[in-house]
């Protein structure tokens, strides 16, 4: 999808040409001026219709005597006290769904943020917004298509560019080159978790992982050997079931003024959950190619601070592993030595991620001593029956931390929800014969899985877990920005974090 954003036109001449109007009726000077433009066909329309201008409503005329435009798309806004850059991307996203099933391929977007209060002007300047109403629109305009052979036509996106206007096009030009480099990380995400794994296994994840040189991102990657000799023996033994090589990927991003200890972000990456030995039933291994969302998305926000070039230094560790069954696997019962030197005793095969994340987590701790480390994965069904697909849960040993993230979260729409960590919790994965075990008990599943990483977070590291089990991927369309089954949860979440805290 091409962006581009210009000054208000006079007239459209070609593509759809959308306007709006707030909760009332009441219609922006875009929409009188379309009005006019189309001889009174909005005002005539408005009369036979529903339309109140709330959030989400859609009035279309389609081809009006002498217009040049295909049609005019009003769209309500709701009240505009309430619109600011999350609304505003809610709103981008739902016009470019509704001008997708109508088949438009270039729309000019003239949506000016009505004045609010006596400060006029509102929660949002209009440049800032207009990019904003861009990058919802993009992230809607998003689609997984490479695997089609057949019908094409019928799923690829047909709207190839939107025009957006703004008396400030300068500022929303400025706005967009940050908040592009933020979409291109979202999609970079969205299309690992819906790469399928014969294609997305570790090695092949790295070697995208890699292409992130081009921006300036050091990468490395240590493969098995290497990381037998440093002693990752809880990750590797999650991968020893596997035909796949195992692979730990170190990203670097240095973009501070200053040297000086860096954020850290840490992923789960199982590029396919089967269960192991604890072997998944059908119809729960459905899916758990998506098991690596969490690297997927420590991948996309390292690419989003890349490509805006944040002004701070980040680091991204993702554990890449393939959790199998076949007779190296590891069986329950076992007892690995972890790269930290505390020995785990694993009860259930199908609780990995926390053993791929221990290694990654006692790695970055040791060779970065990080400002503060956030881990993102999909760690337990168990949050999705707590939290649904409307919040990821949120662990942290610091208040500040986790109070920085749920802002952030309310802020672009990918919520946390903290739940608790505590020693009675800890109780519950003593191991009778090494220093812990891998599982708890039959409840509270998505605490004692933050309580199992905890046991790795070394004292002073500043810390916060993100179970994104119900939120990395979604079945149906249900939310408005995203179209696919990746979501690239998390990319937004951090970046802002990022921008709002720790660049200098
Ligand atoms: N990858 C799964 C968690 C998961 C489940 C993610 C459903 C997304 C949707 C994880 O590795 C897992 O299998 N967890 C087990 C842990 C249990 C064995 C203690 C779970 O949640 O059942
Ligand atoms: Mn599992
Ligand atoms: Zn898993």
């Amino acid at each position: 999808m091409q962006i581009s954003f210009v000054a208000p036109p006079s007239r459209v001449q070609a593509g759809s040409w959308v306007v709006a109007a707030s909760e009332g009726k009441a219609l922006t000077v875009a929409a009188v001026k379309a009005d006019k433009a189309s001889g009174g066909a909005l005002t005539r329309a408005l009369k036979f219709s529903r339309f109140a201008g709330k959030s989400g409503e859609f009035l279309e005329v389609l081809a009006p005597e002498g217009l040049g435009a295909s049609r005019i798309l009003l769209v309500g806004l709701g009240k505009p006290s309430a619109l600011d850059a999350k609304a505003l991307e809610v709103i981008g996203a739902q016009i470019a769904a509704r001008l997708e099933s109508a088949g438009e391929t270039a729309a000019m977007f003239e949506i000016e943020v009505p004045p609010v209060g006596k400060n006029r002007g509102g929660k949002i300047k209009g440049g800032e917004a207009a990019a904003h109403l861009a990058f919802g629109a993009r992230l809607r305009g998003y689609s997984f298509e490479k695997y089609r052979t057949r019908n094409v036509e019928e799923f690829k996106r047909h709207l190839k560019s939107v025009s957006v206007a703004t008396a400030d096009a300068a500022a929303a030009r400025r706005a967009w080159a940050g908040l592009e480099a933020v979409a291109d990380g979202v999609i970079l995400a969205r299309d690992l978790v819906n790469e399928p794994p014969n294609i997305l296994y570790p090695a092949e994840f790295a070697r995208r992982a890699k292409a992130l040189s081009k921006l300036g991102v050091k990468v490395e990657v240590l493969g098995e050997a290497e990381m037998k000799k440093q002693g990752f023996g809880a990750l590797l033994g999650v991968g020893q079931g596997s035909e796949r090589e195992s692979q730990l990927v170190v990203l670097q991003w240095n973009g501070a003024r200053k040297k000086g200890e860096p954020v850290a972000f840490v992923g789960k990456g199982v590029c396919f959950d089967s269960g192991g030995l604890s072997i998944k039933p059908s119809a729960g291994m459905m899916g758990m190619k998506g098991d690596m969302g969490g690297a997927a998305a420590v991948t996309g926000v390292m690419m989003a601070l890349a490509k805006r070039k944040a002004r701070v230094n980040a680091v991204g560790v993702i554990g890449l592993v393939e959790n199998m069954p076949d007779g190296g696997a590891i069986r329950p019962d076992d007892v690995l030595t972890s790269l930290s030197g505390q020995t785990i005793e694993v009860l259930n095969t199908d609780a990995e991620g926390r053993l791929v994340l221990a290694d990654a987590l006692t790695y970055t701790q040791r060779r970065f001593k990080p400002r503060f480390i956030v881990d993102l994965a999909t760690l337990t069904g168990a949050i999705v029956q707590t939290l649904g697909f409307e919040h990821a849960g949120v662990f942290a040993n610091d208040d500040k931390l986790a109070e920085r993230l749920s802002d952030a979260g309310r802020r672009t729409g990918e919520r946390v929800w903290r739940l608790p960590l505590d020693p009675a919790y800890d109780k519950m994965i003593r191991s009778k014969i090494a220093d812990v075990k891998n599982i708890g008990g039959a409840n509270s599943g998505s605490i004692t899985a933050a309580q199992f990483l905890m046991r790795f977070v070394e004292e002073g590291t500043v810390w916060a877990h993100l179970d994104i089990a119900g939120v990395a991927w979604q079945d149906g369309e249900q939310k408005p920005m995203i179209p696919s089954w990746g979501t690239g949860w998390g990319v937004k979440l951090l970046d802002r974090l990022v921008r709002e805290h720790y660049e200098s």
